[in-house]
């Protein structure tokens, strides 16, 4: 790869010892890509975790006096103190490893959002932006939907990215390999969050590693149906980029969106499909022991929804009834009176964490619901059931 005379000199350690681990990872990228080039970056997502692989490559740059040369916002963690008090039982080390990762994070000069919605609020491109995102549902949103561009990062080259302020020019940052490669029809209404749900859970599932190209949706879908199409269809497979022309910002046809190519596969989605995919997700029926919502992040509207649906009513004895969400978007929902809502019906509005962190260990025996089939994905517990929104709210309140 061609660098130029600066970015020599980062790699030859002119500029610290930390930004020279982040160029060498970036250079060792853009040669096995057969990249030509670097190219600046405007921003970065750094899926952190507050697990040990995070914790090295964090504290390598951090330690080595790298900061981050463009806003890089972090994934969640966890409040230690807030789930010490709680539960009275995270492994000391397992947060030791959490805290050493928020603290590195923060001497690195990492943006703390500690949310996987970031490109909602806190750490929002623009169309056209060069960017490097990681995390499952801000990757395909950043280059479908809002139409910057971002190859599928992990946590680590996200970061050294945000500190370089450039990464490799190859895969989706090159117009070609934009792309479509598989045509998608739809024949079926989505209604709702839901079915956008199971949509990127069959789609994901079917196509692997693609981009699709969907054809029949017939509205515009909603911010959180993108979200939760880009999660899911990132969890059973790796979609980091589609297209719904007319609805997605980057092509308005389907000609467009193959950039005049045939497509390589072709795939037709029923009611039939999305209901197996429901029935595959729907594990154990009973007694359930807690509920997790909030993977990804919910939004407002989402918290709003909750609260409406549990307004004057009361979580079940001995379920345990959980919203995670950014903490900016908790604020709001304080503010506006949706928290109070939740809480008086028993539940939680928890920020800054997410179900794939150790912090839920208390129930690593139970059995639980979410609306979510990432969070079931991550089996940090006995079994989840995931279902629409509905069902969850009417399991809570009824134990089963
Ligand atoms: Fe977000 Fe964690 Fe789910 S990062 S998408 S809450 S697994």
């Amino acid at each position: 790869m061609h660098l130029t005379k600066d970015e020599e000199r980062i790699l030859k350690g002119e500029y610290g010892e930390g930004t020279q681990k982040a160029m060498e990872l970036l250079v060792a990228i853009g040669d096995a890509y057969d990249a030509e080039k670097m190219i600046p970056v405007s921003r970065a997502h750094a899926a952190s975790s507050g697990q040990e692989g995070d914790l090295y490559f964090v504290e390598l740059l951090a330690n080595g006096g790298a900061r981050c040369k463009v806003p890089t916002s972090t994934n969640p963690v966890y409040d230690i103190e807030y789930f010490h008090n709680l539960f009275d039982f995270i492994p000391k080390d397992e947060a030791e490893v959490a805290r050493r990762v928020m603290e590195a994070y923060k001497r690195v000069g990492a943006t703390l959002s500690w949310s996987c919605v970031p490109y909602l609020a806190e750490n929002i491109p623009l169309y056209g932006e060069t960017v490097a995102f990681s995390e499952s549902s801000a990757t395909p949103y950043v280059n479908s939907v809002i139409g910057a561009r971002t190859n599928r990062e992990a946590a680590q080259s996200a970061l050294a990215a945000g500190v370089v302020g450039k990464t490799p020019k190859y895969g989706l940052l090159v117009k070609e390999n934009r792309k479509g490669t598989h045509l998608v029809k739809v024949q079926t209404a989505l209604k709702d969050e839901f079915d956008y749900t199971l949509l990127g859970y069959y789609v994901g599932k079917q196509i692997g590693y693609g981009t699709p190209v969907f054809t029949g949706v017939t509205r515009q879908p909603s911010t959180e149906e993108l979200i939760n199409f880009c999660a899911m269809s990132n969890v059973s497979g790796a979609i980091s980029m589609f297209y719904i022309p007319g609805f997605t910002v980057e092509a308005q046809t389907v000609k467009e969106a193959f950039q005049g190519d045939a497509p390589q596969d072709k795939i037709t989605v029923t009611s039939r499909e999305l209901k197996r995919a429901c029935e595959e997700l729907q594990t154990t029926s009973g007694k359930i022991d807690f509920v997790m919502l909030g993977c990804p992040h919910y939004t407002l509207k989402q918290v709003k929804e909750v609260a409406r649906l549990l307004e004057g009513k009361k979580i079940h004895d001995g379920v345990s009834f959980w919203v995670c969400t950014s903490a900016t978007t908790k604020m709001l929902a304080e503010r506006t009176g949706y928290v109070d809502i939740i809480e008086r019906a028993g539940g939680h509005v928890v920020v800054d964490t997410c179900i794939d962190e150790p912090c839920w260990i208390a129930y690593k025996n139970k059995v639980g619901m979410t609306d979510s089939p990432k969070c079931a994905y991550y089996r940090r517990f006995k079994d989840v059931i995931v279902s629409r929104l509905q069902d969850c709210i009417e399991a809570a309140i009824k134990g089963k």
